[in-house]
C-alpha cells in the first residue's frame, strides 16, 4: 500500500482579488498541507491582507493554518497599494465574514524561517505579492534557498510591457530592493551538499495568458451546483452575485470588480488570474514550459525602476537564478481550477 504524505506549501500573499483566488485554489488541492500564510504589504496595506487571509479561512472553514503579519514598508521605498485594481478592501465587491482567529505572535519573515525549519528539503512555497517578507528572511536565514524544495515567485515581466509602469510589473515595483535582494542572494546561497534549484518566476508574459471570463465563472460556479446570472460589462457597476454557495457569491462578488478595472483598461471585461496560476505551479511545475536565466531587478533608472532584466544570451557571465516561465495551456490550467475551487465550493454549501 502506497501512503502519501502530504506535501508541506507556505503561501506569502497580499491579498487581493487573484491572490485571494490562488488561496482558494490551494484550500480546494488534494495532497498538501497549508503550513503558513504570510501577510505582505502590497495590494492593499498588511493590516488588510491579514484580515482578508483570517476572513478567507474562515468563510473557507479551514482550522489550523498560521497567518502571519509582515513589515508595513517595503525595505528602503514607501509603500504604494491599489485599492483601484483590487477595491476600497483588496476583495473588490466582496465581504468576508468576521473573525475572532489571530494572527500568530511572530511576523511573517519568522514565519518563512520557521517553515522552512520545520520541513528541512521538503518546504513549498509560492509568493504572489512583493519579496518583502522573503528578503527579510534571507537576511535573517541566508541558507532559507537549501532549505525548501521549490519557491515559485509571480513577479516580473520579461521581453512583456509592465502593468505599473512601462516596464516595471507591481510586485517588483512595490518592492524592488527586496526583490533584487532575493534574485542576487539565491545562488550564493547553495552550498555543494545539497540538490540545487531555481525559483520559477511567473511573469506578466505568462500570466496574462490566465484570462477569468464571466463564461468560466460561470462554469465555477455550475461545477460548485451554484448556478448563477452570467455577468456582463453591461451590468450596472457593483451588482451582487445570485450565487447561494458562500464561496462562489464572494468569489463573484471580487471578480466583478476586478473584471471592471481590466475593462476600464481596455483589456476586455475579464481578469488576469496572474496568482493563481503561481499556485498551480508550485504543487505542479509541469503545466508551465520555463527557461533558465539570469534575472537582475533595475533600482535605479529614473524611467525602468523595478523592471526585470532577464540575461538570456548569459554576457553578463553571472549562473542563472531563476527558472522563468515561458509557455503554459491556459484551457488546461482552468480545467484544473474549475475542477478543485467548484469541487471544494461544493463542500461549503
Ligand atoms: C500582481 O500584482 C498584484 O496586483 C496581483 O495580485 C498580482 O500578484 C500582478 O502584477
Ligand atoms: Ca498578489
Amino acid at each position: 500500500m502506497v501512503i502519501s504524505v502530504p506535501q508541506p506549501v507556505f503561501v506569502d500573499v497580499d491579498t487581493g482579488v487573484d491572490d485571494a483566488m490562488a488561496l482558494v485554489y490551494l484550500f480546494g488541492s488534494p495532497d498538501l498541507e497549508l503550513v503558513g500564510i504570510a501577510s505582505t504589504a502590497g495590494n492593499v496595506p498588511v493590516q488588510q491582507v491579514c484580515q482578508n487571509n483570517l476572513g478567507l479561512l474562515e468563510l473557507c472553514r479551514i482550522e489550523e493554518v498560521p497567518v502571519s503579519k509582515g513589515a508595513e514598508q517595503p525595505v528602503s521605498s514607501p509603500l504604494r497599494t491599489a485599492e483601484d485594481t483590487h477595491g476600497p478592501q483588496g476583495l473588490g465587491y466582496a465581504t468576508l465574514p468576521r473573525t475572532n482567529r489571530e494572527l500568530t505572535p511572530y511576523d511573517a519573515a519568522q514565519a518563512w524561517i520557521k517553515a522552512a525549519h520545520a520541513h528541512p528539503g521538503e518546504l513549498i512555497a509560492v509568493a504572489t505579492g512583493p519579496l518583502t517578507n522573503l528578503a527579510l528572511a534571507m537576511r535573517e536565514e541566508p541558507a532559507l534557498p537549501t532549505l525548501m524544495r521549490r519557491l515559485v515567485i509571480m513577479g516580473g515581466a520579461f521581453e512583456y510591457r509592465g502593468n505599473t509602469t512601462p516596464v516595471a510589473e507591481w510586485n517588483i515595483s512595490v518592492d524592488p530592493e527586496a526583490a533584487q535582494e532575493v534574485f542576487s542572494s539565491w545562488p550564493a546561497a547553495w552550498g555543494s551538499d545539497r540538490p540545487r534549484y531555481l525559483p520559477i518566476v511567473l511573469g506578466l508574459n505568462l500570466t496574462e495568458h490566465i484570462a477569468m471570463t464571466p463564461a468560466l465563472l460561470g462554469r465555477l460556479a455550475a461545477e460548485a451546483d451554484s448556478p448563477t446570472l452570467p455577468m456582463s460589462e453591461r451590468d450596472e457597476r457593483g451588482t451582487r452575485s445570485s450565487a447561494t454557495n458562500p464561496l462562489i457569491r464572494v468569489l463573484e462578488d471580487a471578480m466583478r470588480f476586478y473584471f471592471e478595472f481590466h475593462f476600464d483598461q481596455n483589456e476586455g471585461y475579464l481578469a488576469h488570474l496572474h496568482d493563481p496560476l503561481a499556485a498551480a505551479v508550485a504543487l505542479d511545475p509541469g503545466i508551465v514550459a520555463t527557461r533558465p536565466a539570469t534575472v537582475d531587478v533595475e533600482l535605479t533608472g529614473t524611467l525602468t525602476r523595478g523592471m526585470t532584466i532577464a540575461d538570456w544570451p548569459g554576457r553578463w557571465g553571472r549562473e542563472p537564478n531563476a527558472l522563468i516561465g515561458i509557455d503554459v495551456d491556459p484551457e488546461a490550467f482552468f480545467d484544473r481550477f474549475i475542477e478543485r475551487v467548484g469541487g471544494f465550493a461544493r463542500t461549503l454549501a
